[in-house]
This record gives C-alpha cells, structure tokens and sequence, in this order.
C-alpha cells in the first residue's frame, strides 16, 4: 500500500508513525507533503519517508491519500489536490469540522472518509471516531478502519454530524484531563508541597484510578462513594465542587467545544 500525508505536522506524523510501527507501510511508499522548510528538514533528517514540499503529480501515485493541514489551509491545499487526485484512491480527512460534502465538492473527488482523533494517538492510545461519505464501500471502510487502529482505538459513526460531538469529547478531551490534572497539581503546590511531589501524588492517583475504574465491576458513583465516607473530607471537597458548580461547568465547557466545531463547519 502506499499512502500520501498532506500536512506533516503532529496529527498528520502521528499517523504516519502508527502506520510504520505496525507495517502497514514501507517507508519508501510513504509519501510525506510539508509545506514547512523547517519540519520537512527534520522529516529528511529522521528519514520519515518520501518527504517533499509540494502537492505534485507524485500524490497520483499513492493509494489513500490522508488530510492533516489546518482546517484554514485546506481551501488552498484543496486546489492543488484536486489538480492531481486519480479516481481509484481514497480519502481520509483528520481535519476538525470540515464536512465530508465540503471536501468532496473541493477536491472534485467522492470517495472521502472524514475522522477525529486525538493526541494520544502518538502514543498509539487514540481515540479517533469516524464517518463515511455514501460513495465509499465496505472494503475502503474496512480499511480506514485497519489504519486508523493502528493509533488507538476506532469506532464508525454512521452519521456524521455526531463528529462534532466526539470533537468536544474526545477530541478535546485530552486537553480536559490535562486541564484537571494542573488544577490538582497547582492545589497541592498551594497546600505547600514543592511542584514535583505534587505532581507526583496527583499523577500516580489519576493512573490508579483510571485502572481500578476500569477493572472494577463498580459504577462510578459507586467508585465515588467508596472514598467519600460520611462527614469525611472527600464529602467536603464534592459538596464545594457541587456548590461551585464544577461538574456542570465541565458539561458547559464539552457543549461549547461541540459548538465550535459545528460554527467551524460552517
Ligand atoms: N492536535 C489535535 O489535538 C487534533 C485533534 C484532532 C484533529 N486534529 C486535526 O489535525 C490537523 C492537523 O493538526 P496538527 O495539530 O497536526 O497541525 P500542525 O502541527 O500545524 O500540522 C499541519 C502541518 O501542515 C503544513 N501545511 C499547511 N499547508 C500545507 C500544504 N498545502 N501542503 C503541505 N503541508 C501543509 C503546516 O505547515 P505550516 O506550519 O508551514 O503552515 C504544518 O506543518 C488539523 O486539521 C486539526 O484540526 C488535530
């Protein structure tokens, strides 16, 4: 298989690292489109894969051809793709809040897989959902499918405007649990720790607590409860977060997010 990346940046190098490690391409047919000087050196430096500066009749050769610009460079990208896209090769588009119509009706193409990942899919954690425009089949479904689980894991959404939606919650979703973690880190600092055994104990206690949610066959408010005994000090600290309001704050903020990614697809 050979696979063409426009916009070798994070996301874009995230994928194209999951396919290597899992062999799903060889380096020599994996086509790297930079537009930046500084990353493509680095690129060339690592020995990534083909890596070139621009969109030319090299993409034509490729199987599956994946979108990683910014949302705001497609419009220019789109005119360059179009030139150059042949009829048999797929699609697969990891821009936020670009619908899968508006990059049909830009590359002049029909076959176009639109997905939303998330960081962790550098570490090949990735939660990434995905839709389908109607013209791509089963088997080009199946195997946007095999690709993007290599950088975590992969669920289909047969509509895709729930793609915003997975925008605000997993897509974003890293930046939440970062968001938390600092809160927590800061409070200890605040308490009087020095920063690193701060973010020690909140580190290790969010590790274990994701490992006993998930082996548990308790349900979180149950999990909840099992540390907050009566009149106790956890009780304290969920009856000031419910006063405060922390845990609809944090439902506002996810809706917010979902309503940004609808007003950037426009
Ligand atoms: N980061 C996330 O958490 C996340 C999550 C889900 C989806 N996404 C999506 O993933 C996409 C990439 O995000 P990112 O964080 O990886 O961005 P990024 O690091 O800025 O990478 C994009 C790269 O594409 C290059 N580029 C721009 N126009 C190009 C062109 N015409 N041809 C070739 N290369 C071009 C940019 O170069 P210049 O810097 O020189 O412009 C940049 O190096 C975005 O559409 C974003 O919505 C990101």
């Amino acid at each position: 298989m050979k696979i063409g990346i426009i916009g070798c940046g994070n996301m874009g190098m995230a994928f194209a690292n999951s396919f290597i490690q899992y062999n799903l391409v060889q380096k020599e047919n994996l086509l790297l489109v930079e537009k930046s000087a500084e990353r493509g050196a680095v690129l060339q430096e690592q020995k990534a894969g083909v890596v070139v500066d621009t969109i030319s009749e090299k993409l034509g050769d490729v199987d599956l051809i994946i979108l990683s610009v910014k949302p705001q460079d497609f419009p220019s990208a789109a005119l360059e793709i179009k030139k150059y896209i042949q009829p048999n090769q797929l699609v697969l588009s990891i821009m936020a809040g670009i619908p899968i119509r508006n990059i049909q009706e830009s590359i002049a193409h029909p076959m176009v897989v639109r997905a939303m990942p998330n960081t962790p899919a550098l570490l090949g954690m990735g939660m990434t959902a995905f839709a389908a425009a109607p013209e791509v089949g089963l088997s080009e479904i199946r195997k946007a499918e095999n690709l993007i689980n290599s950088t975590g894991r992969a669920v289909f959404l047969e509509q895709e405007e729930l793609l915003d939606a997975v925008t605000g919650l997993s897509g974003s979703g890293p930046a939440y649990f970062f968001y938390l973690v600092k809160q927590m880190i800061d409070a200890g600092n605040a308490m009087g720790f020095d920063p690193a055994m701060s973010a020690l104990l909140v580190k290790q206690t969010m590790l274990g607590s994701y490992h006993l949610m998930q082996t548990s066959d308790k349900s979180l408010d149950e999990l909840i409860q099992a540390v907050a005994s009566k009149g106790g000090t956890t009780e304290a600290a969920l009856r000031t977060f419910q006063e405060l309001g922390v845990g609809q704050g944090l439902q506002q903020g996810i809706f917010a997010a979902q309503k940004r990614a609808k007003e950037l697809a426009g």
